[in-house]
């Protein structure tokens, strides 16, 4: 069967695990990667509960040796960030290079960095008067939100948009094209 040539996909969250559903699903059905399940560095944050309600792998870890140990024995190829909020140990990069992705929901290198992250990046955004924000997927390296962009793509938003409307209009787009990146990323398309 196929399913020994797939590359071997881990999931890194530490929020309520939309994206890392909505990865999962897309998966499920690619020729080319499959999810081997989703780690959380957090036990109540919602996505270990989301992944173990569809009977699908999910692990807890303390600390970056543990992850590295559960990564090693599940064989896996790239590591995709999906509201992962710690920054990457060099030795992970070292150990994937060029095979950790993320996604940031602002247009990269604005509303960027240490702290930048879920709706404190959509309040930035609603107070700069900005005409338009997004999403942009990257490769990870030591920096916060630093690495090579692979994509963004825009939404327009008005002044009567609150930072809650915006954060609806960015994840939307997050669950539209995260995974066919990812996808792009695994089959070495770019
Ligand atoms: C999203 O804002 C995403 O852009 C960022 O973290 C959040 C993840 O949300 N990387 P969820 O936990 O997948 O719903």
């Amino acid at each position: 069967d196929n399913s020994v040539d797939l590359k071997r996909i881990a999931i890194l969250a530490s929020g309520k695990g939309s994206n890392a559903l909505t990865i999962l699903e897309y998966f499920s059905a690619s020729k080319v990667g499959t999810v081997v399940g989703v780690f959380s560095n957090k036990m109540t944050s919602g996505v270990l509960d989301r992944f173990i309600d569809r009977d699908q792998p999910a692990y807890y870890f303390e600390n970056n040796s543990e992850l590295l140990e559960q990564l090693e024995s599940e064989q896996v190829d790239f590591i995709v960030l999906a509201g992962y909020l710690k920054l990457i140990p060099l030795e992970l990069i070292t150990r994937f290079p060029n095979s950790i992705i993320n996604i940031h929901p602002s247009l990269l290198p604005s509303f960027g960095g240490a702290g930048m992250y879920g709706m404190n990046v959509h309040k930035a955004v609603r107070e700069a008067k900005v005409d338009k924000t997004g999403i942009t997927i990257h490769l990870v390296n030591e920096e916060y939100d630093d690495g090579k962009i692979l994509f963004q793509k825009e939404v327009e938003i008005t002044p009567e948009n609150s930072a809650k409307e915006i954060a609806q209009k960015v994840q939307l787009l997050e669950h539209k094209y995260y995974s066919q990146i990812i996808e792009k990323l695994v089959n070495d398309e770019f």
